[in-house]
């Protein structure tokens, strides 16, 4: 197989995906590209059977020999001209991004509604998908479901490389407002309406803010529930506060009706003692895996159309997630 060019490959987000990939398929090649070529060149030699290249994301070929094969694209790094995509679509490759927030990403949707010629995954989703396909997993005890709330718990000391902080930058400037499904209906909240409070595992309650991102249609379309939010909240995570390093958390609460239309709620609880950047790089790494198994479509597809939520949850546990359900 030619290998997966992972565009920022040496940042967090990439390196970690390539090692996850790396240990699930030893054999796989990987390409990893940044603008230091001797910093990705030392991932590339940790990991072993990986190579490193510069790529210029403002040209359209990237600044890659011309000869170059590649099995696949991923954007671990804001594909900030749409340049990788154009490179994937042009060669008929699978393409997959995790960096645009909710309202940019139609740039990219547009993109590929124009030229269909590759399947692209869309994993801008909080860890590139997993919290959805962790939701959709507990939405399997319901029969029908009224409303589900998803928090984040982000530790301060855990946004990420530069390229991450930066995004965040970004997308907090394009808006404040929050988009919600309220009653069916899609609809943006801001102001007092989108200030909201986060408890974590500990106790502590953390002032934070319902937010845009791609989680909420994916999962308010996928389990047709009516009412649907992401609640985001950075600040000192439960991990940092017991004397260990940053953790991540994240908190779905679902209620609906179970079978036999007897009211149910379920609370399902997913911590990871390391922080996002292993179920980030889990996520990516499993929806490469996927791009790279049995043939996909060409045209957009989200997470949870390809990915079984069932195997999603299993690595998550298997990378070192806690997950309880209440
Ligand atoms: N959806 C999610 O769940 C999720 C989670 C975490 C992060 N992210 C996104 O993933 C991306 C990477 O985050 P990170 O924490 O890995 O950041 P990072 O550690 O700063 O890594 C950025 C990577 O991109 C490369 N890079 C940066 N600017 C570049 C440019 N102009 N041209 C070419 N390569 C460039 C860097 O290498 P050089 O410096 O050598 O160029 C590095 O390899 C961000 O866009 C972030 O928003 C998404």
């Amino acid at each position: 197989m030619e290998p997966v060019l992972i565009m920022g490959g040496s940042g967090q987000a990439g390196a970690g995906a390539a090692a996850v990939l790396r240990r699930w398929h030893p054999e796989l090649p990987l390409t990893l590209a940044g603008r230091d070529l001797d910093r990705a060149r030392k991932v590339a030699d940790g990991l072993g059977a990986a190579t490193a290249v510069t790529i210029d994301l403002r040209r359209d070929d990237l600044g890659l020999p011309e000869d170059g094969k590649y099995s696949a694209v991923v954007a671990a790094v804001w594909d900030s001209h749409l340049n990788g995509l154009r490179y994937a679509q042009g060669r008929g490759l699978p393409y997959l991004s995790i960096s645009n927030g909710l309202v940019d990403l139609a740039p990219e949707v547009f993109a590929v509604a124009q030229r269909a010629s590759a399947p692209v995954l869309l994993a801008s989703h909080s860890f590139a998908g997993l919290a959805v396909l962790a939701a959709l997993d507990a939405a399997r005890r319901f029969e029908r479901i009224d409303a589900i709330r998803i928090a984040l718990i982000l530790d301060e000391l855990d946004a990420g490389g530069p390229a991450a902080v930066a995004d965040l930058d970004r997308l907090m400037a394009a808006t404040s407002a929050g988009l919600v499904r309220r009653d069916g209906v899609f609809a943006w909240v801001d102001g007092e309406e989108a200030r909201v409070e986060v408890a974590t595992a500990d106790g502590v309650v953390l002032a934070g803010q319902t937010i845009a991102i791609p989680d909420v249609p994916s999962v308010a379309l996928a389990t047709g529930a009516p009412n649907v939010r992401f609640d985001f909240a950075v600040g000192e995570s439960a991990g940092r506060r017991g004397g260990g390093p940053a953790s991540v958390e994240v908190r779905i609460d679902l209620a609906g009706t179970g079978p036999g239309g007897t009211p149910l709620g379920v609370s399902r609880r997913l911590a990871h003692p390391d922080g996002q950047r292993p179920l980030t790089a889990l996520g990516i790494a499993l929806g490469v895996e996927r791009l790279l198994g049995e043939p996909v479509a060409p045209g957009v597809h989200a997470p949870e159309a390809l990915l079984d939520p069932a195997l999603a949850v299993e690595r998550m546990v298997d990378a070192g997630t806690v997950l309880t359900d209440t």
